[in-house]
């Protein structure tokens, strides 16, 4: 049987902590699915079809991994692809609260479908999105933390406001 797996997120911007656990996984699963969620209520730095790209540039090397977004309850979207695994990552015991909660209320509207947790390169511990914009904004380095293509992208971006 094909396990197929969703890797969900913002992905606002993709980091080398994402692109990691992209490839442990797509080296698990059959299947990748990196889903980018559509969210009315936040306000990215990049738009959807943006991320899109930068993911599918990072991503290239890996034959069985596809990029997409999605709205509404992830279960529903999961369902709808045929996945039966929800990849998560978790960095540091400070991440394990939240993703708990996500994980057993996903259980709880969909008991097919498992949340499997999966933990970065040490090197990526202490990563996140957020910091990499708060750091490209006040004109820090974030060389080996990010794709090339993603630095460039929030050097341009910064560089416009
Ligand atoms: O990278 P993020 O922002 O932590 O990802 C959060 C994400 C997209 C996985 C989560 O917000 C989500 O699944 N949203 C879709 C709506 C949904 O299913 N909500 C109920 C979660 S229990």
């Amino acid at each position: 049987m094909q396990t197929r797996a969703v890797y969900p997120g913002s992905f606002d911007p993709v980091t080398n902590g994402h692109i990691d656990l992209i490839e442990r996984s797509a080296a698990l699963f059959d299947k990748v699915v990196v889903a980018i969620l559509r969210n009315a209520d936040k306000t990215p730095l990049f738009t959807v079809e943006e991320r899109v790209e930068m993911l599918e540039l990072a991503t290239r090397h890996l034959e069985n991994v596809t990029v997409t977004s999605f709205t509404g309850l992830l279960v529903d979207y999961a369902t709808r692809i045929e996945a039966s695994v929800i990849i998560r990552g978790i960095r540091a015991i400070s991440d394990y609260e939240y993703e708990l909660q996500m994980a057993l209320m996903n259980r709880r509207l969909s008991s097919t479908i498992e949340t499997v947790f999966m933990l970065p390169a040490e090197a990526y511990s202490y990563l996140s999105s957020k910091l990499i914009k708060e750091i490209a904004q006040l004109g820090g380095s974030i060389d080996g933390l990010v794709p090339e293509d993603v630095r460039k992208r929030l050097a341009g971006k910064f560089k416009q406001k």
